[in-house]
């Protein structure tokens, strides 16, 4: 449970969020309480009135900020992202993918090793952190598992670990060498860090654009199937329970995969799952309506069976996180034939819309339920000390609109790719402010909210 400090203590604070309702990931909503902030930590969340009045009584108005009608949330958590630097900096940098991220609420990101170079070595692990210093957004590094992401060699796991990254995955690639991937969670476990895993079966893959079905069939394009995918799981959930290592299926798809991980985790298998918006979102049937290169994406849109069942896995809790596997891609190399476009398609700033309009306002989850999956559940898998209300811990805030709808234009998007198959969705819910150690790194809340309301 979050410690919930019920005063101030008299001391002076730097930010206070008024008015608003906190959205405790562990405690639920809690109306009308204040989040103080001094020094960039939390230093109080305050709900008795008397105690609020006494606190803001003769405080500077630059240092509170009206959030009525607003909800407080954690700053949201993204652990798998593509952020393309080095190698691809036309697609994203780190800056630009950060500004993204903050645009969309989130304050910490976990980014991708699939780089050129590959992030396989110190050298490049403490190139991305210096250029991350400077950025609106906590990046925390993901090292690959293997030399290269090749699936050949591991990397220097341990020395991947002094430079600073907080998991390792080979992502785009399933660690396809069983004996490899035994070795990786032996490692792995002796830094205990998590193997985040791309589960889709190589040779099962091979030259699939889409999900092997009947629109595939229908539309004469090589499939992906979910075997692909739930034979990968599968192995995994039997080398995480061998060895006690610990395994994050990245963006599960296919409802076997869902099923395996409820199994495994009534066994006690260490292992954790997160869902793309997309993936819970859209079915392959969208190929066929609208030829748009933006829905291939690996691993693939599947039918309303699989999506029904990504939707049960979030709400029964088998799976831990939403995560948005943000891959942006150049218009140019995604304006040609569908199998030959790359796949993936960018997610940062469409995910929490896609939240609150496809779970929450269908009932599938709550508020501090789905605040929970992008926040505390995410900072778990990846040790992060982030994600919650606790006093004296950082304070990276997010600010949401509940109710605000807004339609989705890539045009205004911050980062530097354009590839959502969600151009022109109309959705509800927006992140109005974006707050990192107690500084603000994105707004559009409208500035007459901002003026002072101490009274
Ligand atoms: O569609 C995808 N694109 N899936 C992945 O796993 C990798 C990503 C990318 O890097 O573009």
């Amino acid at each position: 449970m979050t410690p919930i400090s019920k005063t101030v203590k008299g001391e002076k604070f730097d930010l206070a969020l008024i008015g608003g309702s906190v959205v405790d990931p562990q405690l639920g909503i809690i109306d009308k309480a204040v989040v103080f902030v001094k020094d960039g930590k939390f230093l109080a969340i305050e709900t008795k009135p008397e105690t609020i009045k006494r606190a803001l009584a003769g405080a500077s108005p630059k240092s509170i900020i009206d959030v009525s009608g607003l909800l407080v949330t954690p700053g949201l958590i993204d652990i798998h992202v593509h952020l393309r630097e080095p190698g691809r900096e036309d697609e994203e940098t780190i800056h630009s993918g950060a500004s993204a991220a903050a645009a969309g609420g989130f304050t910490s990101i976990c980014c991708m090793p699939n780089t050129n170079p590959v992030i396989d070595n110190q050298e490049t692990v403490r190139f991305v952190l210096s250029e991350a210093a400077e950025a609106v957004c906590r990046v925390f590094v993901v090292g690959a598992i293997s030399k290269g992401s090749k699936g050949e060699e591991l990397s220097e796991i341990g020395d991947l670990v002094k430079a600073g990254v907080v998991a390792i995955s080979d992502d785009g690639i399933f660690l396809q060498n069983p004996d490899l991937m035994r070795r990786a969670l032996e490692y792995a476990r002796m830094f205990d860090i998590t193997i985040m895993q791309h589960s889709e079966d190589n040779f099962l893959v091979r030259g699939g654009v889409m999900n092997e079905s009947f629109e595939s069939a229908r539309l004469g394009m090589r499939g992906r199937p979910a075997v692909a995918e739930e034979i990968a799981v599968l192995r995994d959930i039997q080398l995480a329970a061998f060895t006690g290592g610990k395994v994050h299926v990245q963006h599960v798809s296919a409802a076997g995969s869902v099923e395996a991980i409820r199994r495994a985790k009534k066994e006690g298998v260490r292992i954790t799952a997160e869902a793309c918006p997309h993936h819970f979102t859209l079915t392959d049937t969208e190929i066929r309506k609208e030829f748009n290169t933006n829905l291939r994406v690996n691993p693939p849109l599947r039918t309303e069976a699989d999506v029904e069942a990504i939707i049960g896995g979030l709400v029964d809790g088998t799976i831990d996180c939403i995560a948005t596997d943000h891959a942006p891609h150049s218009a140019e190399e995604k304006d040609c034939e569908f199998d030959l476009a790359p796949p993936g398609m960018v997610g940062l700033e469409t995910a929490l819309g896609l939240v609150k309009t496809r779970l929450i306002d269908k009932g599938y989850l709550s508020w501090p339920d789905a605040i929970q999956k992008m926040t505390s559940n995410p900072a778990r898998i990846v040790n992060l000390p982030l994600g919650d209300f606790t006093i004296g811990r950082a304070a990276d805030i997010t600010v949401i609109d509940p109710e605000a709808s807004w339609k989705v234009d890539p045009l205004e998007f911050k980062s530097r790719s354009a590839n959502t198959p969600f151009d022109g969705w109309e959705l509800s819910g927006k992140p109005v402010m974006t707050i990192r150690g107690g500084e603000i790194t994105h707004s559009s809340l409208s500035a007459s909210k901002k003026k002072s309301s101490a009274n």
